[in-house]
């Protein structure tokens, strides 16, 4: 375990200004995404989709690192350079995903626990070959009636603390993500108390393995009301998170980066933008998004290969608006301006 290695890497994906792109979505859910847009889910088509992401010109000026999926990290550019060699070659860290998906909790109706710890010492191993500093494993919390269980907390929280060691037994940066759902018609009230129980338990779960917390990167949910409960407004939205956060995480943590969870791509972004608005922080708060990131430029591109350029564009506007939401100075005017 290289701890210099793990604290300049967790450093380098949080640094000000900047975010991760999460390209890391497995074949079901890629699969699922292209279908809707009559997109065909074939290897050279996820090869094109996500090329279009790295090789925007300027990726390098909002983007830290990126997170791939297996088949990905293995792929290359049209020049055949493989894609962590294109990202180390612009100073974006790769990373990967390393959890095997979410199965039901035995005994706990609508509830799931992460996998993917067998076997993982050697995969990561094989990945720091390949060039991955970082990895990615999501622990999934349903609220609901009852929900979520003790059961579900603790077992997600002590499978993300296994699995972050590992990671930094292998010098790699495990981010770690205790995604609360947004699916639900629960208030805000109900989301900032489930989300301060997850974040304790995996606090005290990733002390309990010896997690160094210098080497590692939160990836949690803002605190938010359902999607189908009572809406709240961007600026309670900003303080419960923050509020949540500053009594669950050490300062030690170096960086939180918010996934967006279904949310809009324009919510998304306001909503990292008050929080960066309501001042210092312990930790620089930025994005790890998949879909607000990524949802324009697919349907933009929609499978084309002449869309591509606009495709592009339209990735890089929302990366510049979620950098500027890094430092609190995102206008909505922004959302109007070509990049
Ligand atoms: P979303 O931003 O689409 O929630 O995806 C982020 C992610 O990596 C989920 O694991």
């Amino acid at each position: 375990m290289d701890t210099d290695l793990l604290q300049q890497t967790a450093r380098k994906m949080v640094a000000p200004g900047k975010g991760i792109l999460a390209a890391d979505e497995s074949h079901p859910t890629i699969g699922k995404r292209f279908g809707a847009l009559g997109i065909e889910a074939s290897e050279e088509n996820r090869r094109l989709y996500r090329q279009m992401f790295f090789c925007s010109p300027g990726i390098e000026n909002y983007i830290s690192g990126v997170i791939l999926f297996d088949e990905t990290i293995r792929q290359s550019t049209d020049d055949g350079v493989p894609f962590p060699q294109w990202m180390n070659s612009l100073g974006i860290v790769p990373g990967i995903k390393v959890d095997k998906g979410v199965k039901p909790l035995p005994g706990h109706p609508g509830e799931t626990v992460t996998e993917g710890l067998d076997g993982l010492r050697d995969r990561l191993a094989e990945y720091f070959e390949l060039g991955a500093r970082f990895a990615k494993w999501r622990a999934v919390i349903n609220i609901g009636e009852n929900l979520p269980s003790t059961a579900s907390v603790v077992a997600n929280a002590h499978a993300l603390a296994r699995y972050a060691a590992l990671c930094q037994e292998a010098s790699i940066v495990p981010i770690v993500e205790p995604e609360v759902l947004m699916s639900g018609d629960h208030d805000i009230d109900t989301c900032e108390t489930v989300t301060t129980k997850v974040l304790q338990c995996t606090f005290e779960q990733l002390q309990q393995q010896g997690v160094l917390l210098e080497g590692i990167v939160l990836k949690p949910s803002m605190v938010i009301p359902g999607s189908e409960g009572p809406v709240a407004g961007i600026k309670e939205v900003a303080q419960r998170t923050v509020r949540c956060l500053t009594s669950t995480v050490p300062a030690s943590v170096p960086g939180i980066t918010f996934l967006s969870g279904g949310q809009s791509d324009e919510d998304a972004t306001s909503h990292l933008d008050a929080i960066n608005r309501l001042g210092d922080h312990p930790w620089n708060l930025t994005f790890s998004y998949g879909r607000a990131l990524q949802t324009t430029a697919m349907k933009t591109w929609g499978g084309k290969p002449e869309a591509l350029e606009s495709a592009s564009q339209a990735f890089l506007k929302r990366a510049r608006c979620n950098s500027a939401a890094t430092s609190g100075t995102w206008e909505p005017s922004m959302e109007e301006t070509a990049v």
